[in-house]
């Protein structure tokens, strides 16, 4: 019998200048380019095996059969990696991620960071962090700036192999805290894929990306600064701009809910007041607040005591996707 498995880690990342809207929307290509903190403590886990006892692909996530869509995903992924290590063998995959998915925390992001890893380390692939993030990329496009840690960039590339994600400064550069108030751990209606598609249908769509290069500059120097006002005022700015282009698509994408606006109001409130901190909302109604170590439990606390919000997590940057023990299957 010939078995092959590995298991890796990959934590979410959440984007100060996003990813919204493809060059090509096959290859994924992005419009423009991106800007991400790769968070430490929230991650998904995934253990891949190949065997040749299996008859078909069977993919396992948060411990329930994955849908149909979800699986046919992690079939294509499965199947560019056999293509490149010239396997056949069918795989089980189990996947487990200790934060609500697809509700705007990017489990896709370390999802298909994982998966890539695992798998292509079961098959014996010998990437460069650089092909894995390109090949991740195709799974999910911001799965690429998962595989680096710390602060990372995405240059939108060409083709496939000049479209990967590189860190610029590791984890321990800045402890800068994501406190996340989940508003909502339901599934969005609207899915990142279908945003893509629908982003150049809005007038604002060539505005935002034609500010996205300049923002990147902006945010990469303010992190190199360590420079928090700079940084919050670039990513407010991009998140605002995403948000518009999304309701403004045909048809329209609304991900806010009242409880995201109240942390909006409260952030800009709170930062009159002194407390500084800054917003940025992915593609759901979960709300991202960042601020310097000293000021988080302020922060969350603060967080928490407003109408709507369920919970507070927080997450600092963390390393990028690595192999860890197997355990899962
Ligand atoms: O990787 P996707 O297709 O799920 O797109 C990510 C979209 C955003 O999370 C909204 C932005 C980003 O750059 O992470």
């Amino acid at each position: 019998m010939s078995m092959h498995r590995a298991t890796a880690a990959a934590g979410p990342n959440i984007a100060f200048v996003k990813y919204w809207g493809d060059a090509d929307a096959a290859l994924h290509l992005p419009a423009n380019p991106s800007v991400s903190v790769t968070l430490g403590g929230l991650s998904t886990v995934s253990t891949v095996l190949f065997s040749d006892d299996l008859e078909m692909d069977d993919v396992l996530i948060d411990g329930a059969p994955a849908s149909e869509l979800a699986q046919q995903r992690v079939i294509d992924q499965l199947d560019r990696v056999r293509a490149l290590a010239k396997s056949e063998l069918r795989a089980r995959v189990v996947s487990k991620s200790n934060f609500p998915t697809a509700a705007g925390l990017a489990s896709s992001a370390s999802a298909f960071a994982a998966l890539t890893t695992a798998a292509a380390s079961a098959l014996e692939l010998e990437l460069s962090e650089e092909a894995l993030s390109a090949l991740a990329r195709i799974g999910s496009g911001s799965a690429c700036r998962s595989i680096p840690g710390g602060f990372v960039e995405w240059r939108p590339g060409e083709d496939h192999e000049s479209s990967y994600a590189r860190s610029f400064a590791p984890p321990n550069h800045w402890t800068l805290v994501d406190c996340i108030a989940i508003v909502s751990e339901e599934h969005k209606a609207v899915g990142s894929s279908e945003g893509h598609a629908r982003a150049s249908s809005s007038p604002l769509f060539k505005a935002r990306a034609g500010t996205a290069t300049e923002l990147v500059d902006r945010c990469r120097s303010a992190i190199l600064e360590r420079d928090l006002t700079a940084l919050g005022r670039a990513m407010e700015a991009d998140a605002l701009m995403l948000h518009a282009v999304a309701m403004t698509s045909k048809p329209p994408i609304h991900y806010w809910m009242p409880a995201t606006v109240r942390v909006m109001q409260a952030v800009v409130d709170w930062r009159a007041q002194g407390l500084e901190a800054y917003f940025t909302i992915d593609a759901g109604p979960n709300i991202h607040c960042f601020c310097e170590l000293k000021d988080a439990s302020k922060l969350s606390g603060r967080l928490l005591g407003l109408d709507g919000i369920a919970q507070v997590r927080t997450a600092v940057p963390g390393a990028g996707a690595r192999l860890v023990a197997d355990h899962l299957v």
